[in-house]
């Protein structure tokens, strides 16, 4: 059974709130100080990802009761619940099944009396079969030409996945296959992706679960009218057009063969999506076995988080320690800053990740909660964020838990790149968490010969408060398992601070409103009348939208 647990009520919260002020007098520095077995106490390994949690500011007290709340918020239960297709996606009447897309255990995963596996699994053989069609040249365009473009056009968990992965895996690409994805509206987005691809050689993939989201099907109707513009003839399409959806009838009102169709299905959360057809554009930008390869990794996730004990499950200690600072700490952002520029769309993927699930303020009994949930989450690749951001992280006023990413490997292993771009990956966490004393400023400045003066003006800019808390995760190399182990253990994250937060993660109702509104004043921006029906402050903006336009 689904928990609804009120988290205040606990007896670990009531605790957690004590050791909490005591913790805010606490140094890091002195922690790792006091105990030389820190690091081997604080990280664990799952296959090559090493995750050091040491540097944040918890002790065994911490983490104990950190783990109690855990337990007493039935997150154990809950956990069950989720990979046994319970509808804990209450509001929406679903399970919450990316797991079974990645299910390798060979045991059946039962959703209201019938096994999903052999859906799953029909999927994922006829995506392999059309993959390795392209791939051989064998799925042929209008002209007889072989595939050489994808271009995948969807939304939120119908683009930022495969965007995400496909940056992510670039080493991996199948040669001559070049993808591309169109997510917004913004007539630009379709028309500067247009401009480089070909007719004859490109497949478009419509991306998207309920295959009615506005900026999808608009993008997909100027695509197919491109399309017919160069091809003349509707037969074509069916070379051309394939369909990742759940909505059978959708697609083929749309003109696009059901055979040229690759379903998911409603306990397919669209932001736990990239495992599903969904990751067709990912199949085949990087190979079918590479994609496989994804889907383990994250089976490998999914087996540590079901049956690791919470003191060495990776997730549980992720989502336990960035609920630590946002409920203890008032922490209201989360970074995450990959060392690999591979990866610069991953704090993006993992913004909808977090925000679109924890972004919540009423708990599963329909009340208001009294204390924060999801994070703001953002992040950019080191080094740049270093040149741009990390002032604030390291000075400012916020205290903001970072995580760290980086492979021990490079993939372009050029002179002495890696190793300079490591060293900033060390160092930044190490400087986040020890900082700089006034003491040891004013050596510095003494050695540096300034006069007295000069030092004691200086000094207070150039100290570093440190006590800034950060994970690394080292992995050994970013290959498909890797990430995808990686990218699950960020998702069993969310899940587990949902479950603690008592609100539901799966759910999106937050994003209806402005879309009710935006279909409201489409209309209204057709002809040259006058428009009163908002507030005065929309009708100006419209009214003046209007007159400019002219
Ligand atoms: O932004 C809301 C949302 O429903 C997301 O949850 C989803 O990933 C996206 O829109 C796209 O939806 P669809 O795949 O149905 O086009």
């Amino acid at each position: 059974m689904f928990p609804k647990t009120d988290l205040t009520a606990t007896k670990a919260w009531t605790e957690l709130s004590a050791h909490a002020t005591e913790m805010k007098k606490v140094q890091m520095r002195k922690l790792f100080a006091e105990d030389p077995e820190r690091y081997n106490k604080y990280h664990l390994q799952l296959e090559n990802i090493l995750f050091d949690y040491s540097k944040n500011i918890v002790t065994d007290k911490t983490l104990t009761l950190l783990q109690s709340l855990a337990k007493e918020t039935q997150v154990p239960e809950a956990i069950k619940a989720m990979f046994e297709a319970e509808k804990i996606n209450a509001t929406e009447g679903r399970a919450v099944l990316h797991t079974a897309l990645r299910n390798f255990s060979g045991k059946p995963v039962m959703l209201d009396g019938a096994d999903v596996m052999k859906d799953v699994q029909d999927v994922l053989t006829r995506m392999e079969v059309f993959c390795n069609r392209v791939h051989a040249g064998e799925w042929k365009g209008y002209t007889g030409k072989p595939i050489r473009y994808i271009v995948n056009i969807g939304i939120g968990g119908s683009d930022l996945g495969p965007v995400m992965v496909t940056e992510a895996l670039k080493p991996y690409w199948v040669p001559g296959m070049q993808p591309y994805f169109v997510s917004n509206v913004d007539g630009t987005h379709i028309v500067e992706t247009l401009k480089k691809v070909s007719p004859e050689e490109t497949l478009f993939l419509i991306a998207s679960k309920t295959f009615t989201t506005q900026e999808t099907m608009t993008n997909a109707n100027t695509a197919r009218e491109w399309f017919l513009e160069h091809a003349k003839d509707e037969a074509h399409v069916a070379k051309h057009f394939a369909a990742l959806s759940t909505n059978e009838k959708a697609v083929k009102a749309f003109g696009i063969d059901t055979d040229n169709m690759f379903g998911f299905w409603d306990w397919v959360g669209g932001r736990y999506s990239l495992w599903s057809a969904i990751g067709m554009s990912i199949a085949l930008t990087v190979g079918f076995s590479h994609f496989k390869g994804l889907l383990e990794g994250a089976f490998a996730a999914d087996e540590h988080f079901r049956t690791a004990a919470f003191e060495e499950n990776i997730p549980v200690i992720m989502a336990l320690i960035g609920l630590w600072y946002g409920n203890f700490f008032d922490a209201d952002s989360e970074a995450i800053l990959p060392y690999d520029q591979y990866m610069h769309r991953f704090a993006a993927y993992f913004q909808q990740g977090n925000m679109e699930s924890n972004g919540k303020y009423v708990d599963r009994a329909g009340n208001p909660v009294s204390y924060q949930t999801g994070p703001i989450v953002w992040g950019e690749p080191g080094t740049n964020g270093q040149h741009a951001f990390y002032q604030l992280i390291h000075q400012g006023t916020k205290l903001i838990p970072c995580d760290f990413i980086a492979p021990a490997i490079s993939q372009n292993p050029v002179s002495d790149h890696h190793n300079k771009l490591l060293s900033n990956f060390f160092a930044q966490t190490e400087a986040l968490m020890n900082g700089k004393t006034e003491e040891e400023v004013r050596a510095e400045l003494k050695a540096a010969k300034l006069d007295e003066a000069a030092i004691k003006e200086l000094t207070p800019f150039k100290v570093f408060t440190g006590n800034r808390p950060t994970n690394s995760f080292l992995v050994k190399e970013i290959t498909p398992r890797t990430l995808g182990t990686l990218i699950a253990l960020y998702e069993h994250k969310i899940f587990v601070q949902g479950v603690i937060w008592n609100i539901y993660s799966f759910d999106q109702w937050g994003v209806e409103l402005g879309k009710q509104l935006a279909n409201k004043i489409l209309p209204e921006l057709g002809g040259d009348e006058k428009i009163t029906s908002h507030d005065s402050s929309t009708n100006g903006l419209i009214n003046a939208f209007k007159a400019m336009r002219k």
